[in-house]
């Protein structure tokens, strides 16, 4: 059997914010025993409220039935301890986008998963290459970044290092087709394909939004009417998370100096003063 071939079993995924439990929904769904790693009992009963109100939705719209919601959910293990991890063939790391804490997290997987394992980090903006040099195996070390919401979305890039093994990269790309996803492939550059041709676009949008060009509901309806896009800019810069798209705009800025990605100033404001989109319940608009 060549490794190309390769089964996996159990997933891990490290962090269990919007989008690591979006991807331990995706592989519960697909048939993959998932086990869920966070800081603490708080996040980790953050994590649980995210899957169920994600599986819930399913289950409201008929989509899925609460017996079926049930053994989904128990397909997910949910623990505060890395040492879980130890049977996973496939471990995906999705907390917060710290060059420090990701780098930490890897070293630790290194005593943890076996040899044969495959690790990802989720990250949307930092470097793949620097976040694997933490790891004494970062051939076995790739991008894998999904988009939000991951149980929805059907696009993750697979990002390969100068050192990723080609069969790591095969095998990774056979499991995101697994997941009903296309995979796509790209170098390590912060903002990879996707986000590298989508920020531009949503900073100018708050560019405009903060000149008083037009109003948010304008600038969000002349995208989705005249361009048919699935949500206008603003709408779905909160759908991102403010901090979040900061981050990225700001990575990508200092990397290559272009004006299109210098994070524009309001977005920094509306993030200091705890407006973060629909995780806090206010960003360019107000939920409930
Ligand atoms: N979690 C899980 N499922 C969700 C969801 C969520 N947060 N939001 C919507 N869904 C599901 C619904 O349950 C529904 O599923 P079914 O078809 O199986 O019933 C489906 O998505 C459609 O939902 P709705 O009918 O409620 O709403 P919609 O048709 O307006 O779609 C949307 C909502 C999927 C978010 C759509 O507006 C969309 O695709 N928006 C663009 C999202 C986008 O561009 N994402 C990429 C962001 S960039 C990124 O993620 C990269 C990064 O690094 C930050």
């Amino acid at each position: 059997m060549t490794s190309s071939q390769r089964e996996f079993q159990t997933i891990g995924v490290i962090g269990l914010g919007t989008m690591g439990a979006g991807i331990a929904e995706v592989f519960a769904r697909n048939g993959f025993d998932v086990v869920g790693v966070e800081l603490n009992d708080e996040a980790v009963d953050r994590g649980r409220q995210h899957l169920e109100h994600s599986t819930g939705r399913a289950v409201k719209r008929g989509k899925m039935t609460e017996a079926e919601q049930k053994a989904l959910l128990d397909q997910i293990t949910l623990s505060t301890s890395m040492a879980d991890l130890a049977s996973a063939d496939f471990v995906v790391e999705a907390v917060v986008e710290s060059l420090e804490v990701k780098k930490q997290i890897f070293q630790e997987l290194d005593g943890i998963v076996a040899p044969e394992a495959i690790l990802a980090t989720n990250t949307s903006s930092l470097s793949v290459t620097e976040i694997s040099t933490a790891n004494t195996r970062p051939g076995r070390i790739v991008g894998v970044h999904f988009f939000n919401p991951a149980p929805v979305q059907n696009l993750v890039e697979i990002v390969r290092t100068v050192v990723t093994e080609p069969d790591v990269l095969e095998d990774v790309k056979a499991l995101v087709g697994r997941l009903g996803k296309n995979p796509v492939v790209c170098g390590d550059k912060a903002g990879f394909i996707a986000n590298t041709l989508l920020f531009g676009y949503l900073n100018h949008a708050v560019a405009m939004y903060e000149a008083h060009y037009a109003s948010r509901e304008d600038i969000d309806a002349a995208m989705r009417y005249g361009c048919g896009y699935p949500m206008g800019p603003l709408a779905l810069l909160d759908l991102i998370g403010l901090d979040t798209a900061y981050e990225i705009l700001d990575t990508m800025y200092k990397q290559g100096r272009d004006r299109l990605h210098a994070p524009a100033p309001i977005l920094k404001q509306m993030v200091t003063a705890g407006m973060l989109g629909r995780k806090t319940g206010r960003g360019f608009y107000t939920y409930e």
